[in-house]
């Protein structure tokens, strides 16, 4: 350190800015190659925005584009560009509903009305795949079920949903399929058909530490060669964790990944893959549900706003949210119509914030939400009082857990659009899985849920670096957060994707050099455009072994890790 000379910072920096405009031009004349060109036209056909309310902001920060609409001359995208890319071509309906019925014929075989009845010697051929969560943030501990859920489908295996002292997650407020066992019911029934003294199987437990890179083995194993009765895929607590599947080396692994996410590089919508596991595996309990009931008499939401203010209060969040609801009601086309005024349920974690959007919106909409000191006065299906810790106030707010659960299935009944608002950060796993619910809840209906809308509300403040200050593996813009996002944007109302993506194969995708490091510690070297080298994938996993980390589950737990 000592004998270092001071730098000489400005040639530091304007060699640090060749670097990013060569960074870019990379980037830039990359793509162009990849199906760029057709996206100017995109952008503005399919989606509906009126002389009223403005287009989208064009992308600032960029050559104008040439005459012709030549997006490739852009250097970088707003979000609302970035949105139409990232939602894809057509409705992600189709593609849904075949993974609805994905989900169907997976229960159907490997349910536990079936498999709990099969003779002894089929049935301790069985495999498991285990859920477990404990009740931190609802979004993160939905998430970690469904991924278990999405490895039953793709392992061919049941699904197992841990129960501690006999209680599912957030079992007072919701409920799971019946399609699923409880690990004690999985001992017992192994004993009872001598799986291991009969059989020669011992229930045993691999477990696989997602958020230990070196550990995982996610991108080089073939899951489906493993032997053990039960699988735990630990530590997915967002939609990153299946999705990595995706890039696994072995191609059955890859198909079955794709089946259940779609291709990462297809410009077509993906399905609402977790939308459609939410909705089957989880429900509101029944008290949930009279919640729910009362706060809405008897009729849905058109347009649900969550936001996540974190007890900050900006005024232009609210601006920007305000602006953002209008455009839903566009896109919905319940502006002027002889229904007349949308209504529009507001969720937060932040009372005082729903207050003050309240009195913005409701000129010209009707405000629904749940006021959970006027429910719980006059209702005998009062909850424990489970007031939020002290050190989780700024995280959850100072409402009590159950109203944010019903908050969740209140905001899930919007029948047109979810946006997504926050301060600082958009997209957060409770908002992804609301709008998720919500579509998923109107696919398949006669009143096609075709226009479904996803819309992200991020206000210019929060744009001053474009999305770098979006970044987080759980959150939605995450992938977007590279050089490629525009700074100084303008406020932003930009569809979203349902499906929120992992990795970086779309046009004006980009990995934050966090994600890059990140990536590295997988054994995956991404370039500043993203795009995984499959080649150097499979030398990669050629110069590792699996890791082994085994429980033996009867008795109790004991863990055996070995690599093998
Ligand atoms: C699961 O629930 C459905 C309806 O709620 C019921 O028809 C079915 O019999 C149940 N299956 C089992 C195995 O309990
Ligand atoms: C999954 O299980 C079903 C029925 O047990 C079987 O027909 C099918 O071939 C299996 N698929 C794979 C990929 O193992
Ligand atoms: C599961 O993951 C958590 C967090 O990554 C870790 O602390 C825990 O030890 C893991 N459990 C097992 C059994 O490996
Ligand atoms: C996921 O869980 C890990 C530890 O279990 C935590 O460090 C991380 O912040 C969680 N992710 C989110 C988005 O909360
Ligand atoms: C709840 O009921 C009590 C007594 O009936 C009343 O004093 C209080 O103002 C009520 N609170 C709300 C939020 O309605
Ligand atoms: C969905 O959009 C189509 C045209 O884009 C329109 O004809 C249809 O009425 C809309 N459906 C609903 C339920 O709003
Ligand atoms: C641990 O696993 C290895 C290989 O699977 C096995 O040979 C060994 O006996 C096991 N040890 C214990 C204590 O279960």
């Amino acid at each position: 350190m000592a004998g270092r000379r001071p730098c000489g910072c400005s040639l530091v920096r304007l060699l640090q800015q060749a670097l990013v405009a060569a960074v870019l031009v990379v980037i830039i004349l990359y793509r162009h190659g990849h199906g760029f060109s057709n996206l100017s036209s995109r952008s503005s056909a399919s989606r509906d925005v009126d002389a009223f309310f403005g287009s989208p902001p064009a992308a600032t920060n960029a050559r104008p584009p040439a005459s012709g609409g030549d997006a490739a001359s852009a250097t970088c995208a707003t979000v609302e560009r970035m949105g139409e890319e990232a939602a894809g071509q057509g409705s992600p309906e189709a593609a849904s509903l075949r993974v609805r019925e994905l989900i169907r014929h997976h229960f159907e075989l490997h349910g536990a009305a079936r498999v709990r009845a099969l003779p002894p010697h089929e049935f301790c051929e069985q495999g498991f795949v285990l859920g477990r969560a404990s009740e931190a943030g609802f979004g993160n501990e939905m998430y970690r079920i469904l991924t278990a859920a999405a490895l039953s489908i793709m392992l061919n295996r049941s699904l197992i949903i841990e129960q501690t002292r006999g209680q599912y997650p957030f079992g007072q407020y919701v409920s799971y399929t019946n399609h699923s066992f409880t690990l004690e019911e999985i001992k017992h029934l192994w004993n009872k058909h001598s799986c291991s003294t009969k059989y020669g199987r011992d229930l045993s437990m691999r477990v696989d530490n997602f958020e230990h890179p070196s550990e995982t083995n996610v991108i080089c194993s073939d899951w489906k060669s493993w032997k053990d009765p039960i699988i735990w895929f630990n530590g997915t607590n967002d939609s990153v964790g299946t999705q990595f599947f995706l890039k696994n080396i072995h191609p059955g692994m890859k198909a079955s990944a794709s089946a259940l996410f779609g291709l990462p590089d297809s410009s077509d919508a993906r399905p609402n893959t977790f939308g459609e596991l939410m909705r089957a595996i989880v429900s509101p309990s029944r008290t949930v549900q009279e919640a729910v009931n009362w706060a809405l008499k008897g009729v849905n939401p058109d347009i649900a706003l969550h936001m996540r203010m974190m007890s900050s209060r900006p005024v232009e969040a609210r601006q920007a949210a305000a602006t953002c609801i209008k455009r839903a009601m566009q896109i919905c086309r319940i502006q002027g119509t002889p229904q007349g005024t949308p209504r529009v349920a507001l969720v937060s974690d932040t009372p005082s914030f729903v207050q003050e959007i309240k009195s913005d919106i409701s000129e010209f909409a009707e405000v629904i939400y749940f006021d959970y000191e006027l429910f719980a006065n006059g209702s005998d299906l009062m909850f424990r009082n489970d007031m939020p810790l002290n050190f989780r106030l700024t995280d959850w707010g100072p409402a009590p857990r159950w109203a944010a659960i019903v908050d969740f299935f209140l905001a899930s009944r919007a029948r047109c659009a979810v946006i997504t608002g926050a301060h600082p950060r958009v997209g957060t796993t409770y908002a992804q899985l609301i709008a998720a619910v919500a579509a998923a809840n109107t696919y398949g209906q006669e009143h096609s849920g075709a226009n479904f809308t996803f819309l992200s509300s991020i206000h210019s403040s929060l744009l001053v670096h474009g999305l770098l200050t979006q970044v987080g593996r759980s959150h939605i813009w995450d992938t977007y957060a590279g050089p490629l996002s525009c700074e100084h944007q303008p406020n932003q109302c930009a569809v979203t994707p349902l499906l929120p993506p992992t990795w970086w194969d779309g046009t004006w995708q980009s990995p934050s050099p966090r994600d890059v490091k990140r990536l590295s510690e997988y054994g995956i070297q991404l370039p500043i455009t993203g795009e995984v080298d499959e080649s150097q994938l499979v030398a990669h996993c050629r110069s590792r072994e699996d890791h082994v980390d085994r429980y033996n589950i009867l008795s109790s737990y004991m863990k055996n890790s070995t690599v093998l």
